[in-house]
């Protein structure tokens, strides 16, 4: 149990298929006691109460990223809850109002992207500037987020999110530095292939973009579970001077040009 008595957040599990809800199983089987939090709109279908069951009655605090006030109230009450600091939290959170809403591109909603940067990029300086503030972080402990390739290389339908990442990934540096320098935290990003999740197929032609990696990359996607794995061993003692990085979590694809797999796949749809 490589998480023996480790206590910490973990952000973003809607459904089964969340990323977020991979990681509190694994989290939970190797020996972690956590809180589980999301957004209050997203807790109306109820499905993170059983998640909350089968990892010891985890407690749940709602809290929307985008509010400075919830974020203050969720680490307080954790901290209750859980009897002191911190030694990882999971930032798993990622929405755009332009996909959503079918904007171009070219054609952007400024009102939309603000509320995408706030609620996918600046809610990770927002946790990360409420765990300072309050001392919230132990010794070694270990704070990521998730992020995709789409902050270094254009993929057109990633639209917005690109940029998004591209700042959630600055954030780790930024912080990371003042935090490893002043309270022996490590601040990571994993770069993780295309899921078949909520967020991840609600962007236009993912399951093309998923074919596409999936051929691409020399060992194939990677998915939610194995992203879990790697996702505790960033929690665990193993990896305590791993900071500041994007870590790449794709079977290979961010480091691969062209595989003969990928031109069996265009041939296979002409
Ligand atoms: N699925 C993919 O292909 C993929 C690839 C790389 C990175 N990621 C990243 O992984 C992370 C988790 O996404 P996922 O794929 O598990 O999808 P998901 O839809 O299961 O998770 C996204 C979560 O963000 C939460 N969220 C949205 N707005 C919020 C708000 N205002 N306050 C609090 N929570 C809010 C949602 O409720 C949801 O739980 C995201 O950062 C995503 O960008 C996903």
């Amino acid at each position: 149990m490589i998480l023996k008595g480790k206590k910490g957040i973990i952000f973003g599990a809607l459904n089964e298929k969340s990323i977020a809800w991979q990681v509190a199983l694994k989290a939970h089987n190797e020996g972690a006691e956590f809180v589980l939090t999301n957004a209050p709109i997203a807790m109306r279908m109820g499905e993170i109460n059983q998640l909350a069951a089968i990892c010891g009655n985890a407690q749940i605090i709602p809290c929307d990223v985008s509010k400075n006030e919830d974020m203050e109230n969720l680490i307080d009450k954790s901290m209750e809850i859980l009897g002191g600091k911190f030694d990882f939290v999971l930032h798993s959170v990622g929405m755009s109002l332009n996909i959503r809403k079918g904007k171009a591109y070219t054609d952007i909603d400024y009102k939309y992207m603000h509320e995408t940067l706030d609620i996918s990029s600046v809610s990770f300086h927002r946790l990360m500037q409420t765990l300072w503030n309050k001392d919230a972080m132990k010794e070694w402990g270990s704070i990521l987020a998730l992020t995709y390739i789409g902050a270094q290389r254009i993929f057109p339908d990633y639209h917005e999110m690109g940029d998004a990442k591209a700042l959630l990934e600055s954030y780790a540096r930024s912080f990371g530095y003042r935090f490893g320098k002043e309270k022996k935290v490590r601040v990571n990003t994993i770069s993780q292939s295309p899921t078949p999740t909520t967020a991840g197929s609600g962007v236009k032609g993912f399951n093309d973009f998923y074919d596409y990696a999936n051929a691409l990359s020399p060992l194939g996607n990677a998915n939610a579970e194995e992203c879990a794995e790697y996702c505790i061993s960033l929690f665990s003692d193993y990896t305590r001077m791993v900071t500041m990085q994007n870590l790449f979590h794709d079977g290979g694809f961010s480091c691969t040009g062209f595989s003969a797999d990928v031109f069996k796949l265009l041939e296979n749809r002409k």
